[in-house]
């Protein structure tokens, strides 16, 4: 006697098909219901599109690949957020395209890190880690200092993000090129950084 699931067994085409249909049947129950949820695509209060010099800042961070030892996201653990604080929400990082999140961590998660140093720490620590912290294997980026912003190229980066959806208006937009006018990738950064976690919730 056969069996139908012995046909399937012995049939290739059929199992892959079967396979990729079942597959398919799970991912839909995970990721439709994801695109409706207001709190995944929502930003937190106070969360808006990074203004010119930061999102200039963020361009240099995906740049020169910092994710490749930072991560900008805090777990659901406590030994996470006794250190970095309240754990990370997707609401935070609706106008991160890509987002930074990462799994791997050769330095400290910076999603909190706005903030905890002074710009002058951060500046002499981004040019060469070991003057602040002596034992720190993070290269240095001198150049960083001294490549200068275009503004022109921000201002067509943000007119991009409005395209896509992202609410600069035009004010932001024509105001981009004075904001980062004499601006080094260095001050860039250092904005950057110091505005990561700013409107995360408080406390642990
Ligand atoms: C090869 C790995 C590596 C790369 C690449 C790297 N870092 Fe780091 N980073 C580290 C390590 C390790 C530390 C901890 C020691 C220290 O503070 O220097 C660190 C620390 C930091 C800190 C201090 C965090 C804290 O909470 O104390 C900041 C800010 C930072 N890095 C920013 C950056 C930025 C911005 C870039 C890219 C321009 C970058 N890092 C690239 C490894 C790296």
């Amino acid at each position: 006697m056969t069996h139908s699931h012995e046909k399937v067994e012995t049939n290739v085409g059929m199992m892959a098909v079967l396979i990729a249909v079942a597959v398919s049947f799970g991912g839909l129950a995970e990721i439709v219901p994801l695109m409706h949820q207001a709190e995944a695509i929502q930003p937190l209060p106070g969360v808006k599109p990074y203004p010119a010099l930061q999102l200039a800042g963020r361009d240099v961070y995906v740049r020169e690949g910092c994710y490749n030892c930072h991560s900008q996201m805090v777990r659901t653990l406590r030994f996470e957020t006794e250190r970095y604080g309240h754990y990370s929400l997707a609401g935070e990082s609706v106008y991160d395209r890509p987002f930074q999140w990462g799994s791997k961590r050769t330095g400290p998660d910076l999603a909190r890190v706005g903030g905890r140093y002074s710009d002058d720490w951060h500046r002499v620590h981004l040019h060469n880690p070991r003057d602040v912290v002596p034992e720190s294997n993070m290269p240095g980026f001198p150049w960083l200092s001294e490549n200068k912003l275009d503004g022109e190229q921000v201002a067509q980066r943000m007119q991009a993000l409005k395209t896509i959806g992202d609410p600069y208006t035009d004010a932001d937009i024509a105001g981009a090129r004075a904001a980062v006018d004499g601006k080094t990738e260095l001050d860039a950064v250092v904005a950057y950084l110091q505005g990561l976690g700013r409107h995360a919730p408080r406390g642990g």
